[in-house]
């Protein structure tokens, strides 16, 4: 079968533990990939990077890159960067992917077809940061937190009859409803050596999420007596509600409300 010609994205995860010795483990060499190199020494930070890359694939592999190279540039380069920064006094995540970018995207540049397109820092399991290079002209990252809320609701449309209710919304739209753990992804950005864990997390508590946790949706909330709260109808609220908001620690970009680990809705500013 041909394949069409169009831009692919291959993301690969590079895993490993900032060692306060760049020598440490080295003669040992990579073992496990699966759970990361260096590996731990005593107290060490535990990082995961991706690197994706936006391309064609090569005709006669069908791969954008050989992920081995992936591989070895991230722990080659971006460890390399981070040593540096931090010996610099920069212990900013978001100036660690700025002073990798430059030598990741010399090596991965790969023959002209595919080259270096986004950098993915997980800071920890609940903290995400994202650099995209020239795409901003180099001046932000973003940053992703993770929020968690429960709370309970029925799906209800007043424009619908009762067959059409239940045939969109099924037990969903039970009278004495029932529950979610939400989880809410928000997205900001700002220069990378300002990014402010702090302020996004008292602006969403105070606004989102104090608001919406532990409650019924439909009878406690103002804004979904009169809004069926599908988690399109609720993302679209917090959205509206951080949009608003001042002291974000960044401009606000995406939110995402994941109501099941399979069904989730987002809202982006327009033009991010
Ligand atoms: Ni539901």
């Amino acid at each position: 079968m041909e394949t069409r010609a169009t831009t692919i994205r291959l993301g690969r995860e590079v895993r490993f533990a900032l060692t306060a010795d760049p020598a440490i483990d080295a003669a040992d060499g990579a073992v496990n990939n699966y759970a990361g190199f260096p590996r731990p020494a005593g107290v060490a930070p535990y990082y995961r990077v991706t690197a994706e890359l936006a391309g064609m694939t090569d005709p006669r592999t069908s791969c954008v890159a050989n992920i081995k190279l992936i591989d070895d540039v991230v722990r080659a380069e971006l460890l390399r960067a981070i040593r540096s920064c931090l010996a610099a006094g920069q212990g900013q995540p978001g100036q660690w992917l700025v002073a990798g970018w430059a030598a990741l995207a010399d090596r991965l540049a790969i023959a002209g077809r595919a080259r270096l397109d986004a950098l993915i820092f997980d800071w920890t399991p609940f903290h995400r940061l994202t650099y995209r290079g020239e795409h901003d002209m180099g001046s932000v990252v973003y940053l992703t937190e993770q929020f968690e809320f429960s709370a309970a609701h029925r799906l209800w449309s007043a424009t619908l009859s009762d067959a059409e209710n239940q045939g969109q919304f099924g037990k969903c739209a039970n009278p004495a409803g029932h529950g979610h753990n939400y989880v809410v992804e928000v997205t900001v950005k700002s220069p990378p050596a300002a990014v402010t864990i702090p302020a996004l997390e008292r602006i969403v508590k105070a606004a989102v999420i104090d608001r919406l946790d532990h409650r019924n949706l439909n009878v406690d909330c103002e804004e979904f007596r009169s809004l069926n709260p599908t988690v399109e109808n609720i993302c679209s609220v917090i959205f509206g509600i951080l949009s608003d908001a001042s002291a974000l620690g960044g401009d606000l970009v995406s939110v995402r409300l994941y109501e099941t680990p399979k069904t989730y809705a987002e809202c982006r500013q327009a033009g991010t």
